[in-house]
């Protein structure tokens, strides 16, 4: 059975493609979601793909994740740097986590640079615009979905 990975978008990202594209980029959320059902293809993996701008319905989508998706990559947005619910919705459902920013965080403002999600993830990838995402799914596959190789050989 192919491994389903979800995709979370908070807020404000629906806005992509027009908002502060010279931090941004010029990619809409559908580009992003388009290329993400591309990569996934080649890695195997089902991309269930969403965004909202509401706190309380992201921490319902990654608490049904439990026992249905193999994995959540997030970009939290503005709720990386205040929800305390998004963090332990995330370490209540016990599946790997990959957080993406599309900016890098750590060179803006300073409310920036910290984010309460990282806690529940195994790694953050910010700075690398939309290509995040694609790095983000090359990296759950690893985690969701390892690769089997045979006892005694290194890793590719
Ligand atoms: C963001 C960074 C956040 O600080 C900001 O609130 C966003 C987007 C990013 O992808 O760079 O909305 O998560």
């Amino acid at each position: 059975m192919t491994p389903t990975i979800l995709l979370l978008n908070g807020p404000n990202l629906n806005l992509l493609g027009t908002r502060q594209p010279e931090i941004y980029g010029h990619q809409t959320l559908a580009d992003i979601e388009q290329a993400c059902r591309r990569h996934g293809q080649t890695l195997g993996l089902a991309i269930d793909f969403r965004q909202s701008n509401h706190e309380g319905e992201l921490v319902d989508w990654i608490q049904q994740a439990r026992g249905r998706a193999a994995g959540i990559i997030i970009n939290p947005a503005a709720y990386s740097h205040t929800s305390v619910a998004v963090l332990d919705a995330l370490l209540a459902v016990e599946l790997p986590v990959v957080e993406v920013h599309l900016s890098n965080i750590h060179q803006r403002e300073e409310y920036r640079r910290h984010s309460y999600v990282s806690q529940a993830a195994v790694g953050v990838i910010c700075g690398f615009g939309s290509h995040g995402y694609i790095l983000a799914l090359d990296a759950i596959r690893r985690l969701a979905a390892p690769p089997t190789l045979p006892p005694d050989s290194e890793e590719a």
